[in-house]
């Protein structure tokens, strides 16, 4: 016998809570009934919306729900008769039970009153009968009817006291909401879950997007390669000390800002694409317009990176790569921290590598002069602490003392 029916209430509201599941929520509810009322059966309709009908979820009992009864359509008078609200003018409890029906079909002055009452109650007689229910309760979600608990008879003796009905019927009623919360948890879930692969799929795109952007950008920049004799092979090597620079550095550098940095330094003369042949491979001085057009791959090389929203921050270290330590760089003329530090690092690195390189009209620095060029600019157009950590690379990497 079950303890108290208001402590049941109880019991079955926290697992309503716990159980996100609708579908098994009303199998542990049908379960409980069965287990603790010790009526014959149980069986639970929900509301189907994809198929507008009422479908047993689970039942339990002797008299489980026929196969053949396994829906309740929306025109089966006793659906009807929830969802129209008929109850609050006939009766009481908002519950019918076969009783109920018989007394009602007794009453020959009400079912004079309406000729369609009784062939109705009858049915609803007919379904209750098919399902082995002595007492259904809906269950109502605002004003729309979710579902309809079906209980039978109790073994032993037989009829459902005015207890147990408020009992089945605040139980019906909860059920529903449980079930009404569940739905939308599982809803959102799945929506969640539908996003999630929505941005992963996004992600995959934006990474194809971006690889193929970097592709065609290490493209062009190969073409200046093409282009000048000193430059090729020059962005592989600028690009390994720059980033073993790093190491001998007091900063940190998570993998992303060694990316960046390992792309500005093999980009980072992408702009001399737009500078004219004649002035890029000019052996003698540059004229002060030609200085100007040549000054100006920092912003074209910029330009090109930009466009790209991955690659902004690649533009902002390509575009201050000649600015000098001691504000006399260009294109804004940037001092000290001013500067990003990756391009603090390409203007050293670059740097050292344009003087060791040989020349059609000269040949390379030795690597002790151009270590002792980089010693005296340090300060001025270096900045020391990164001409301080290159020499530790070179140390390292070449062994020169
Ligand atoms: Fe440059």
């Amino acid at each position: 016998m079950i303890r108290s029916y208001q402590q049941a209430i109880r019991d079955i509201a926290k697992v309503m809570v716990r159980v996100k599941n609708p579908t098994r929520l009303l199998k542990i509810i049908t379960r409980y009934l069965y287990r603790e009322m010790q009526v014959k059966n149980t069986a639970m309709a929900i509301y189907d919306k994809l198929n507008q009908r009422y479908v047993f979820y689970d039942s339990r009992g002797d008299n489980r729900v026929p196969k053949s009864l396994i829906k309740l359509d929306l025109d089966n008078p006793l659906v009807r008769w929830f969802m129209k609200h008929e109850k609050r003018i006939m009766i009481e409890k908002d519950c019918i039970t076969t009783d109920l029906i018989d007394n009602m079909l007794a009453d020959g002055q009400l079912i004079e009153q309406d000729p369609t009452l009784g062939p109705r109650l009858e049915k609803m007689k007919e379904t209750m009968r098919n399902l082995s229910a002595c007492a259904c309760f809906p269950g109502y979600y605002k004003k729309d009817l979710l579902g309809i608990l079906f209980v039978g008879s109790k073994n032993g003796t037989g009829h459902l006291c005015d207890d147990e009905l408020l009992f089945l019927q605040t139980l019906a009623s909860d059920a529903s909401m449980a079930i009404k919360t569940a739905e939308y948890q599982e809803a959102l879930l799945n929506k969640i879950k539908a996003l999630e692969e929505s941005l992963g799929v996004i992600r995959l795109l934006r990474q194809k997007d971006r690889e193929k952007y970097l592709q065609t950008i290490i493209a062009l920049a190969n073409t200046v390669d093409a282009k000048d004799s000193y430059t090729c092979g020059h962005h592989e090597e600028v690009e390994k000390w720059g980033l073993m620079c790093v190491e001998f550095m007091n900063v940190k550098f998570n993998n992303n800002k060694r990316e960046i940095l390992s792309t500005a330094l093999r980009l980072h003369d992408v702009g001399k694409l737009g500078v004219p042949d004649e002035i890029l491979h000019k052996k003698g001085k540059l004229t002060e317009e030609e200085w100007v057009k040549m000054k100006d791959h920092v912003r074209i090389g910029a330009k090109i990176l930009e466009h790209h929203d991955d690659f902004k921050t690649v533009a902002k270290i390509i575009l201050h790569h000649h600015e000098n330590f001691d504000g006399s760089g260009y294109p804004y003329g940037l001092k000290g921290e001013e500067i990003p530090l990756e391009s603090r690092i390409i203007s050293v690195v670059d740097a050292f590598h344009a003087m060791i390189s040989d020349r059609p009209y000269r040949k390379g620095l030795p690597y002790d002069e151009a270590i002792a060029e980089l010693k005296k600019w340090s300060g001025r157009q270096f900045d020391p602490s990164v001409v301080e950590a290159f020499l530790k690379v070179l140390q390292k990497s070449i062994h020169v003392e």
